[in-house]
């Protein structure tokens, strides 16, 4: 599809501009719950998660009625400001999960739901990387990413007169692990809830 770049809004842009939109679809949507089990079940009660693209807190919200303690990130204000709104109980944060996140402390566990699918390529490894430097020896690295390959159609996007680009990847599993490169290992892989998504678990070495 090809767009008028100086017209095109990005990836925060997207999220900033829909933020209320994912609110009223996603607060009530259980549909990641047994995913949110599984993580639960890793992790002995108040373990302290990070919810690594957060959105407005609603997964994060979920986390915390599954006797966990959660932590969210995500890079859109307009999300984060829901967020803080929904959850006094919740501490949020609005940065870019490529900046150096250790002023957050340790997590026992980082839970990426559908936001790794936004870094491109070439920043894979230094996701990874941002990671690794914010989880407990032995925390757990448990993702939901798309099960294509290479940049998505799904990028591209109307609404209104306003044309987005919120470039969503896919990676194969060999090209996550190339990237993760030895900083963990693969635990498992769970059945997502349909076929255009991977639920992947992996440990901290
Ligand atoms: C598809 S939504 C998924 C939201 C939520 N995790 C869920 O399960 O529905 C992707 C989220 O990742 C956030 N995101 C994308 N790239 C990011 C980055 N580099 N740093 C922080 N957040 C990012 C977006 O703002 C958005 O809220």
């Amino acid at each position: 599809m090809v767009m008028e770049k100086n017209n095109v809004k990005g990836v925060k842009e997207f999220y900033d501009d829909t933020a209320m939109m994912w609110t009223d679809e996603w607060y009530d949507n259980t549909m990641m719950m047994p995913f949110l089990k599984k993580v639960a079940s890793m992790l002995p009660n108040g373990a302290r998660v990070l919810d690594l693209g957060c959105n407005s807190g609603y997964e994060t919200r979920r986390m915390k009625e599954l006797g966990l303690n959660p932590v969210g990130l995500d890079f859109s204000k307009n999300c984060i400001d829901i967020a803080k709104e929904r959850n006094n109980d919740i501490a949020f944060f609005c940065d870019d999960m490529l900046n150096d996140l250790t002023y957050l402390g340790k997590f026992d566990s980082i839970v990426a739901i559908a936001s790794i699918i936004h870094i491109p390529e070439d920043s894979l490894e230094l996701c990874f990387k941002r990671i690794y430097d914010i989880l407990n020896d032995d925390g757990y690295l448990c993702m939901v990413v798309r099960n294509e390959i290479g940049k998505l159609d799904a990028s591209y996007k109307t609404i209104g007169n306003q044309d987005y680009d919120r470039e969503v990847y896919g990676f194969s599993k060999e090209f996550i692990e190339e990237k993760i490169n030895g900083k963990f290992v693969f635990i498992e892989e769970m059945i997502a809830h349909d076929d255009h998504w991977k639920y992947y678990f992996y440990k901290k070495v």
